[in-house]
């Protein structure tokens, strides 16, 4: 079946991985990628497809409305895998406007949009599907006491970021309870892997134990994340794209849980390794900093109901995904310098004018 899609948030780290599934996987698709080229929105993270017949890159806001409206019409899109938001905590405690603007008006707006379209044609809702991606961060956090996130969590989030992402949750399941919008939720853990922005934990350390600078760590290190390998995720988007249940929320995780601190020591052992120093030379690179403000303690997701539904499951062993990652960042330097350099941005200013 012939399907034109819209992601958004394609030339950012998770949305770059899925559009390359999808326009690898699905050639008899159309898969538009609307990008705002944000600070973390990059498109040599898509150098490999960007030429497919099947796939299309489009500079727009979320926000556009009338841009949106347009886009779909002219493509006629069928489905909506949406992306594209403000994703870093720290920069949600300096500057949380721009997250509740991109990640809740800029939902709405798309939201909007669709609704807009899609009430507009004969067949109105039959085979369209708006698919949101969040996070676990909504949830809140967990104690050290062995309890998961279930679908069925309260929402409590802490941060400026994990609020406008819950926010952004409410308002995709009212399109569905209110309009009968096919919506579908996911909340998935901490990804990992290539092409995420030097600002998150595991990218950000790799760069710095290279160049050995100093490794600033939150607190005590002790907070516990989740963490999923990228590639993984998009797997899981796609049989839930494809499969899952209108109206639904399923989350995504592979039960792998780890100590921050734990995981820096196990980032430098397979650095200096890789790099043919003695292994954990470079331990002394440790800085403990200042708590992240309202610091969630642990994160842990139960996905039973999408591996037990839908038959998912993590392809990778975090030693494995940790090993290919590392390596992927050491042999990828002249992406990372462009990427802290800020030269991408300069690069691909005017290049793309699709208005
Ligand atoms: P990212 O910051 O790497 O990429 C975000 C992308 O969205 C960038 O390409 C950026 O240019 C684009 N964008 C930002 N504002 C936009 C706007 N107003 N209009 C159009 N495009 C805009 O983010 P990521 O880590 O790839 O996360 C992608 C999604 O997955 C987000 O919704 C995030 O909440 C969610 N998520 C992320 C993680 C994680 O560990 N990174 C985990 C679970 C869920
Ligand atoms: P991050 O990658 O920012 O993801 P999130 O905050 O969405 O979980 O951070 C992962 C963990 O690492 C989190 O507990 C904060 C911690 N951290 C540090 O200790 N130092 C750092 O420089 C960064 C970026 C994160």
């Amino acid at each position: 079946m012939k399907r034109n899609i819209i992601i958004t948030g394609g030339a950012g780290f998770i949305g770059s991985h899925v559009v390359r599934l999808f326009v690898n996987k699905y050639p008899e698709y159309k898969i538009i990628n609307l990008d705002k080229l944000t600070y973390a929105g990059n498109l040599a993270n898509l150098k490999d497809i960007e030429d497919k017949p099947n796939y299309r890159f489009v500079k727009m806001d979320i926000c556009d409305f009338e841009g949106v409206l347009k886009l779909m019409q002219d493509e006629k899109v069928d489905g909506i895998i949406h992306l594209a938001a403000e994703s870093h905590v720290d920069r949600s405690i300096k500057d949380p406007f721009t997250f509740a603007q991109t990640n809740v008006m800029g939902t709405l707006s798309l939201l909007q949009a669709a609704k807009a379209y899609w009430e507009s044609l004969p067949e109105k809702y039959e085979g369209k599907r708006f698919y949101h991606i969040s996070t676990d961060e909504v949830y809140g956090a967990l104690q050290f006491d062995g309890t998961l996130f279930t679908e069925t969590t309260k929402y409590n989030p802490h941060s400026p970021y994990s609020a406008s992402k819950a926010s952004s949750d409410h308002f995709v399941r009212a399109f569905h309870d209110t309009f009968g919008m096919p919506t579908i939720v996911t909340n998935c853990s901490n990804n990992y892997g290539p092409y995420q922005f030097p600002e998150k934990l595991i990218p950000l350390f790799i760069n710095n134990i290279r160049h050995r600078k100093p490794l600033p760590v939150y607190g005590k290190g002790e907070n516990v994340r989740d963490w999923l390998y990228v590639v993984d995720h998009a797997r899981a988007i796609d049989v839930i794209f494809h499969s899952g249940k209108i109206a639904e929320t399923y989350n995504i995780g592979g039960f792998n849980e780890w100590k921050n601190i734990d995981i820096i020591k196990v980032l430098i052992n397979t650095v200096d390794r890789l790099l043919g120093r003695p292994e954990g030379e470079d331990m002394d690179l440790i800085t403990y900093v200042t708590d992240r403000a309202g610091h969630d303690l642990r994160y842990a997701i139960d996905s039973t109901k999408l591996q037990r539904e839908l038959g998912w499951e993590p392809s990778l062993q975090f030693e494995e995904g940790i090993e290919k990652t590392v390596r992927w960042y050491l042999d990828n330097q002249e992406w990372m310098d462009n990427v802290t350099s800020g030269d991408y941005l300069k690069y691909y200013e005017d290049m793309y004018d699709n208005r």
